[in-house]
């Protein structure tokens, strides 16, 4: 196959055909021309679905998308990494939204713990926070970790303790929302334990039988060649006190170069950490591929070498992993592991205004 001449469609078909390869865990080179690549109109954002909410429920928001505050800032000169900071802080502020910051689902033991990293592209620093406890904006605290100290990663309690140092103020991020979910869940777990379910509980939450993985990550291109971004999550719902997933690792859940440059992921963590997602994808970029080629390829390498318990029966991965990239000129895509008709759309802002648009699917619906 004549690969420069696929159309958009048949793109994406020839993605779920790398399936069967996926399957085999085949080495394979999906290489395709870089006809597909969309280009931001003057200063952009390309981020998770979650950072273009069509009703925003934090009153605050104002209509505001976190992709259009972001855009906004770059337009008033902030940097790309400061503009993808302020963007997620809308979401990490708004208590509906689960899977970050205020609200966000906590661990097994019903504490919310948050993991955030920052990247610089242009001046190649970083830095991020893990298990980080009563601090609502962990992106923010990241940002300190780059620019007000000599390391880049730090986690815990000595992450909550610099947090204060430097005027955070500790908050209780269980919203009462949260902490319900949280208590179905535990009485959920067994027959056996002491936990009966509120007989006046409500639904169970979906939640409960599903842990969710609700990350924000917006990546973020000035228009002029820099570029830089932010992951935040409180992670995997009812995870095992004191994990840590890709969202704070520099290389899986972000990494932002003006030489090639800034990619970021949403998704099963652990599966994004064994191939350095966001590093793969943007030396991707950095060897010639469009962003959607990048970001498919980056799935393919977690579906070719994702572990058997973690496959369904037909093969492929039970899991679901999103890349989202800007290139160093402005072409941005990004892909999915499963298509996820409904949800697995990405946002986008620029000179065009603020929307979603489709990923390329790795094993489409
Ligand atoms: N991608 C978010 C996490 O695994 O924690």
């Amino acid at each position: 196959m004549n690969n420069k001449n696929l159309d958009r469609r048949q793109f994406i078909g020839a993605a779920a055909a790398t399936s069967l390869a996926a399957c085999a865990s085949t080495p394979h080179v999906f290489a395709i021309g870089n006809k597909f690549a969309r280009k931001l109109d003057g200063p952009g954002a390309v981020a998770s679905h979650n950072a273009h909410n069509p009703t925003p429920s934090n009153p605050k928001q104002k209509g505001y998308s976190a992709v259009t505050v972001a855009v906004e800032r770059m337009r008033a000169g902030d940097k790309p990494v400061d503009s993808a900071v302020v963007g997620a802080h809308l979401l990490e502020d708004d208590p509906y939204e689960t899977g970050v910051g205020l609200g966000g689902l906590p661990n097994a033991e019903g504490i919310v713990e948050l993991d955030a990293s920052v990247m610089d592209g242009t001046e190649h620093r970083a830095g991020a926070v893990g298990a980080l406890q009563n601090i609502q904006n962990p992106a923010a605290v990241a940002i300190a970790v780059m620019r007000r100290t000599n390391h880049l990663l730090m986690v815990g309690a000595g992450a909550l303790k610099f947090a204060k140092e430097l005027g955070f103020k500790e908050t209780d991020l269980l919203t009462p929302e949260s902490r319900k979910v949280w208590l179905q869940w535990r009485a959920t777990l067994s027959t056996k334990d002491n936990y009966l379910e509120d007989e006046e509980g409500g639904p169970i939450s979906p939640a409960v039988k599903m842990p969710p993985l609700g990350t924000v990550h917006i990546s973020c291109w000035d228009g002029k060649g820099r570029v830089g971004g932010c992951t935040t999550t409180s992670g995997l719902a009812w995870k095992i006190p004191g994990r840590v997933g890709d969202s704070p690792i520099i290389g899986a859940g972000l990494f932002s170069d003006d030489n090639a440059g800034t990619a970021g992921s949403t998704g099963r963590g652990e599966s994004n950490i064994l191939i350095a997602g966001a590093h793969t994808v943007v030396e991707m970029m950095r060897a010639g591929k469009s962003p959607d080629e990048a970001c498919l390829e980056a799935a393919k390498r977690v579906a070719d070498t994702c572990e058997p318990r973690l496959r369904r029966k037909d093969g492929t991965p039970d899991l679901n992993l999103s890349f989202y990239a800007i290139s160093k000129d402005g072409e941005y895509g990004g892909s999915i592991i499963h298509d996820a008709p409904g949800g697995g759309d990405y946002a986008v802002c620029d000179g065009k205004g603020a929307r979603h648009e489709k990923p390329v699917a790795l094993f489409p619906a």
